[in-house]
């Protein structure tokens, strides 16, 4: 939800910043801008509505900006429609103090009307103008005390920040703050960086590290000062990242998504295969004794979206392996639904970015209420997994397409894994089950690569559906939680409606929307409920409904008697199936809204990381 990027050094700040730029477009691609300090003509902001390439196109038009240092925002509007004026950088009156911003003032009604009083003149709709203009009113008041103002501001305002700050009276220093939305430092010789993710710093350098809530920093082109809320000089560890650039470009694809589909192979082998050592799962990054499993009273799954149908797969497999009560939350209700959480309670906490506002604020709510936090995070060193007990990650590499695909596998991938080890130190799975699955587990890569192969006959399938308006999905157990992603799949990229139900509900009142031609994608992989399933697809065959199965290699002849068309996965153990069966209902999303030729890797009014409540 919006990327920032600020760069100071000594060369050309602006084609940094719009390179940078390009590389947190993910983040929001509703307007993008960016300021440089030119040391003739002070500073020089250019900014539009549109993608990022509207920006672009002015700059290299002629609106050639010098100066090294500089601000880049690209926006996902909140607070004012998308628009020139509203696009960041914000500016105060006086054209000397620049501001990105990704976040949400939420005071800002109140500070603006405060400002309007001693007659400050606005020009957008935003929260972030705010900022820019009250950092003004109290730079005004102490001359030279940038610093000071910017810690006033700090104090005055309420909400979410991260920000990036330049000043035409320092030229010198690029300033960075941050409460509840990320923000990154990067490193390098004679030049340093803040942004939103490493993804803008990668190309220049991959020595970084992560600001903390309250902190502030002061960089210059050969220095880095970061301080604490009381202005405190605080010691950073720096990281190496450890990922090549090549892994946060399309290597060739036309989409990210289609990329990052296609990468999932590799990421569950990254993922599941140095923690299975000699048949047995190995997490040493996981410190939860045996005694607090036995005592645990329920595990509690927060997250959001794709990350909550993980989340809703984890349930069914979890229980059956530990035989302890496991409820699944969104994020987002969480936090307001008074939860019952003691401290024998383990919040399991699922997210790609680790970043997403809902899902950090629930966890730290848990945590208040004494649960022990488990979370299960792609980002390195994002603000989920700092603040975690523990963090598993899974090894997807960098995800850029909006739509998730390869951090839901590995996220899948992670829950078998704890699930297992768990299991194995409570003793609730049967030695001969739980070399079953860990098998199973380590074909789980070539089963994909299976369905990977024959994805030209789902190409197929979508160029037949690609115009319904309406699809539903159903199953039930596991099935069900794989329905719900290929639904949010579909309807986030094609803007097809869609709804997921379990197989059985339908006919409590959703069976009144099958008519003649309506598609219905069936899950029936679960062995035990295949028959049941299927009486529910016989249900919506005889109102007319087009039949979409998806099932196991052994049962495509038996359910192809009553679907129009089956899709197989390889057989496995009924537990695994959700990482075989939800790579169709992608591919299905992804060809479909490439037939309808969406903007398949930034669907409309979204962005890839909700750092907004
Ligand atoms: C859908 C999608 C979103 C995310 C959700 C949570 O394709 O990507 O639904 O799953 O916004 O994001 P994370 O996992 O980053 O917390």
């Amino acid at each position: 939800m919006c990327g920032i990027v600020g760069f100071i050094g000594r060369e050309e700040a602006a084609p940094i910043l719009l390179e940078g730029l390009s590389r947190l477009e993910y983040r929001g691609y509703d307007s993008a801008g960016i300021a440089v300090y030119d040391p003739e003509e002070g500073l020089q902001v250019v900014k539009a509505k549109g993608r990022l390439q509207v920006l672009s196109d002015i700059v290299a038009g002629g609106k050639t900006i010098h100066g090294t240092v500089g601000l880049g925002h690209t926006r996902w509007a909140t607070h004012g429609e998308p628009s020139d004026v509203n696009s960041h950088p914000h500016v105060s009156e006086d054209g000397r103090i620049a501001v990105v911003h990704n976040g949400i003032i939420e005071n800002y009604m109140e500070i603006k009307e405060y400002l309007q009083g001693k007659g400050v003149k606005f020009v957008s709709q935003t929260d972030t103008e705010v900022v820019a203009q009250l950092l003004e009113y109290y730079y005004k008041k102490q001359p030279d005390d940038l610093l000071g103002a910017v810690v006033k501001v700090l104090h005055r305002i309420q909400g979410a920040y991260a920000f990036g700050i330049i000043s035409a009276d320092h030229p010198d220093q690029l300033v960075a703050a941050r409460k509840d939305s990320p923000l990154i430092l990067g490193y390098g010789k004679g030049f340093h960086f803040l942004a939103s993710d490493v993804t803008a710093v990668i190309r220049y350098t991959r020595e970084v590290s992560y600001l903390d809530d309250g902190e502030i920093a002061v960089l210059t082109a050969d220095s880095v000062q970061v301080y604490n809320a009381l202005l405190e000089p605080v010691e950073k560890e720096h990281h190496q990242v450890d990922w090549e650039i090549s892994a946060a470009e399309k290597g060739g694809y036309e989409h990210f998504m289609a990329k990052e589909i296609m990468e999932q192979p590799k990421a569950f082998r990254d993922t599941v295969f140095p923690r299975i050592q000699e048949g047995q799962v190995v997490l040493d990054d996981l410190q939860l004794p045996v005694e607090y499993l036995r005592e645990m009273d329920k595990v509690y799954i927060i997250a959001c979206g794709s990350s909550y149908h993980v989340g809703m797969a984890a349930k069914y497999t979890l229980e059956k392996l530990l035989r302890k009560p496991v409820e699944v939350t969104l994020a987002s209700e969480f936090r307001y639904c008074d939860p019952i959480v003691t401290d024998r309670t383990l919040a399991l906490v699922i997210s790609q970015s680790g970043e997403t506002i809902d899902t950090l604020a629930a966890m730290r709510e848990a945590k208040r209420l004494g649960a022990r936090v488990l979370s299960i995070v792609n980002v390195v060193g994002s603000t989920i997994a700092r603040e975690s007990d523990d963090v598993l990650y899974t090894w997807a590499g960098p995800e850029i397409a909006v739509a998730t695909t390869k951090a839901y596998s590995t996220q899948l991938a992670v829950v078998y894994l704890i699930g297992l080890y768990c299991a194995k130190l409570l003793g609730t799975v049967g030695e001969e089950e739980y070399r079953a699955i860990v098998d199973e587990l380590l074909l789980i890569p070539t089963k994909i690569e299976e369905i990977l192969a024959n994805r030209g006959d789902i190409q197929y399938f979508a160029s037949i559906y690609f115009n319904h308006p309406s699809i539903f999905f159903i199953g039930r157990n596991i099935d069900y939680a794989v329905g719900l992603e290929g639904s949010l799949k579909l309807k986030e990229i094609s803007y097809i409606h869609s709804e997921a139900y379990a197989a059985g509900e339908l006919k409590h009142g959703t069976i009144s929307l099958i008519e003649p031609g309506t598609l219905v994608v069936a899950l029936a992989g679960h062995g035990k409920l295949f028959e049941k399933t299927m009486s529910n697809v016989v249900e919506v065959k005889s109102r007319g409904a087009d039949v979409l199965g998806v099932t196991t290699a052994g049962r495509t002849e038996q359910m192809g008697k009553t679907a129009d068309h089956v899709i197989p996965v390889p057989d496995t153990h009924p537990m695994l199936l959700p990482s075989l069966e939800v790579v169709p209902m992608q591919l299905f999303a992804y060809y479909v809204a490439l037939q309808r030729g969406c903007d398949i890797d930034k669907p409309r009014n979204l962005a890839k990381s909700v750092t907004v409540e």
